[in-house]
């Protein structure tokens, strides 16, 4: 029977970073995924680009029931600790929108980066293979798996969140958290597409393709969270940056409050904008917002459309300002796991240690990146959690 010093369940960006940093290290480490492939959603992310990191990752960018979990080791692993990596490896990478980074070329890169930290750390790693019961010994744990029996001193599960399952997601984590009694938080999908009902939905649908900087928000008006971002009108609901941000935070049966042109202020501007104009609405408006926009939403106020501006009451106009820029309406779902980029909950992290991510009821036990009750927002966020997490994790194997 083979026996390591600890055993990565996962070989996705968290515990294929750890296990390179723990066999660099000196631990003797088996890397198990039981994917054909390594590191599925390392690939496909960023567009194929990889948003490796933001620049300005720190706590108030991830939601998890106990916010300062993810304190100390984001404080520990920086953005810049594995921007450093990244140009060690001379890797090109830019930065985009709001502290995003990307690889110049593909997300390729980073895979190659995290083979060659495992190949430096001697980590042995099994791919396609299934990992079929884990059991704690008086020694550490047993493994079973494909490939046979292993023993180890510790167990680091990185498995990952429940999204796109057709890439190798599984709920694998989960249960082996419970069988060692750790609670999960609720997990649901997040960074997700919004969709509608038919009815509340066919209005809109002719604006599907549409995109435009907007600000979006849920909750209760006090303690609300916002975002400012790109909206996308899809032919089922919304999607784009503004909707993927919300949908973290978004609650069924609330509504979404969007104001669709956040630089203006649109009844002020229509108001002035009435004296002695022989203009139309029509054209007033497709001055001020994108004309897609302002024909739809003119299509639902059919009263408006064809008159001068000098013709309308001050109230009319305000009512349509306000309907686009307090625009309240209530998703009737998500698309759920299957476009999701990220599954928010997980282990629960009060019975986790946030300075080595070790089991608090299973000693050797440890749970890192996704699979743990710490959710970040889109834009690299998710995966500075997983060097993080990996980090603090792989010193203390
Ligand atoms: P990850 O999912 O990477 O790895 C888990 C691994 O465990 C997988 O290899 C899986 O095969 C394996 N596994 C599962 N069950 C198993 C079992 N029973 N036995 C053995 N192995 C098992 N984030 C970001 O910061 N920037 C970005 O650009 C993007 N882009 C993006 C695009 C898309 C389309 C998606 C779906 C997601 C993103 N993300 C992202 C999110 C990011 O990919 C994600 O948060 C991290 O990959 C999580 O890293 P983990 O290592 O925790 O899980």
């Amino acid at each position: 029977m083979g026996r390591f010093d600890a055993v990565v369940i996962g070989g996705g960006a968290a515990g294929l970073f750890c296990a390179g940093m723990a066999g660099q290290l000196g631990a003797k480490v088996l890397l198990i995924d039981h994917s054909e492939k390594v590191a599925e959603k390392i690939r496909i992310s960023g567009g194929g680009r990889c948003n490796f990191t933001n620049r300005d990752a720190g706590p108030a960018n991830f939601l998890s029931a106990n916010p300062h979990f993810c304190r100390s080791a984001l404080a520990r692993y920086t953005p810049q600790d594995f921007i450093a990596l990244v140009q060690r490896h001379r890797i090109p990478w830019h930065e985009k929108h709001k502290g995003q980074l990307f690889c110049d070329e593909s997300s390729e890169d980073i895979i190659g980066m995290l083979l060659r930290e495992c190949e430096q750390g001697r980590v042995t790693r099994w791919q396609g293979c299934a990992v079929q019961a884990v059991r704690s010994t008086a020694a550490g744990f047993e493994l079973d798996t494909a490939e046979g029996p292993v023993r180890a001193s510790k167990v680091v599960v990185a498995t990952g969140g429940l999204s796109i399952p057709k890439i190798g997601a599984s709920d694998f984590g989960y249960r082996l958290a419970k069988q060692f009694g750790h609670r999960i938080v609720e997990t649901r999908p997040a960074l997700v597409p919004l969709t509608f009902d038919a009815a509340t939905w066919a209005p809109f649908s002719a604006l599907s393709g549409l995109s435009l900087p907007v600000e979006i928000r849920t909750g209760p008006a006090k303690g609300s969270m916002a975002f400012l971002e790109d909206l996308l009108f899809t032919h089922r609901g919304l999607s784009g940056p503004a909707v993927l941000q919300i949908s973290s935070y978004w609650q069924p049966g609330t509504p979404l409050r969007l104001d669709l042109a956040p630089q203006l202020n649109l009844a002020t501007h229509l108001v002035q904008a009435k004296s002695g104009s022989k203009r139309k609405l029509q054209t007033e408006l497709a001055a001020l917002l994108p004309q897609r926009l302002a024909e739809g939403w003119l299509a639902r106020h059919p009263t408006l459309t064809d008159r001068p501006l000098a013709d309308l009451r001050d109230r009319d106009l305000q009512t349509l300002a306000q309907s686009l820029q307090a625009w309240e309406i209530t998703p009737s779902g998500t698309e759920g796991y299957r476009k999701a980029e990220v599954t928010v909950g997980g282990v629960d992290t009060r019975e986790l240690s946030s300075q080595t991510m070790e089991s608090r009821l299973a000693p050797g036990l440890f749970f890192i990146g996704e699979v743990v009750d710490v959710t970040g927002w889109l834009g690299g966020y998710n995966f500075q959690w997983a060097w993080a997490s990996a980090a603090a994790c792989a010193q203390a194997l």
